[in-house]
């Protein structure tokens, strides 16, 4: 019986570290293609802003660009292929509104309309200090789809829209909390 229980531990533990190690690599590639981004100070700005629940906007957009590659792996074992680095840059530029929406005066009363605009917001944020090709802009503008009118017009921008719709489900049920990600980030980007 103890033996049983060692092993089925020993099994357990073997998952958790080849999970933490799968997502340590996942950071890994975040960090190689949006470097210059995460380092930059608007980005670290949005750390002080609240996205969903407890989780910053920093957070959120590490979250997401973190799914979008998971759902990436998912569809290269299918044989269907995405451009790795348009959807880690896209996903971590696409909330860059910079501002915090739950106070921002200009939405005052009509709040909601956020969820509409801000999309052009964070596109034109991110077109002043990034080079931005066609599928990173699309990633940026499409993402709230359907609010957008127009659906997205790339695979990459599909990916980061179902990959935002997951992540903000999960934090504003506060199934996700703010710690989640961020050390993991630095760490990672350290070894
Ligand atoms: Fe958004
Ligand atoms: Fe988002």
């Amino acid at each position: 019986m103890i033996f049983r229980v060692r092993k089925e531990m020993a099994t357990l533990s073997d998952k958790y570290r080849k999970r933490q190690e799968h997502r340590r690599q996942i950071l890994l590639r975040i960090h190689r293609y949006g470097k210059d981004i995460l380092k930059s100070s608007n980005f670290q700005r949005t750390r002080m802003d609240i996205q969903h629940g407890t989780v910053s906007v920093h957070n959120h957009c590490v979250s997401v660009a973190e799914c979008s590659l998971e759902i990436m792996e998912k569809l290269e074992k299918l044989g269907i292929r995405s451009n790795e680095r348009a959807l880690v840059r896209g996903a971590l530029l696409h909330d860059y509104f910079l501002y915090d929406w739950h106070k921002h005066t200009q939405f005052k009363g009509i709040r909601n309309l956020h969820g509409f605009r801000h999309p052009q917001i964070a596109l034109e944020n991110a077109k002043r200090e990034y080079r931005l090709s066609r599928r990173e802009q699309d990633i940026i503008k499409k993402h709230m789809w359907p609010l957008t009118a127009v659906p997205p017009q790339c695979r990459e921008a599909w990916i980061v829209t179902a990959a935002d719709k997951y992540c903000s489900l999960l934090e504003t049920l506060r199934l996700r909390n703010e710690k989640r990600g961020s050390v993991l980030l630095r760490r990672a980007a350290n070894r």
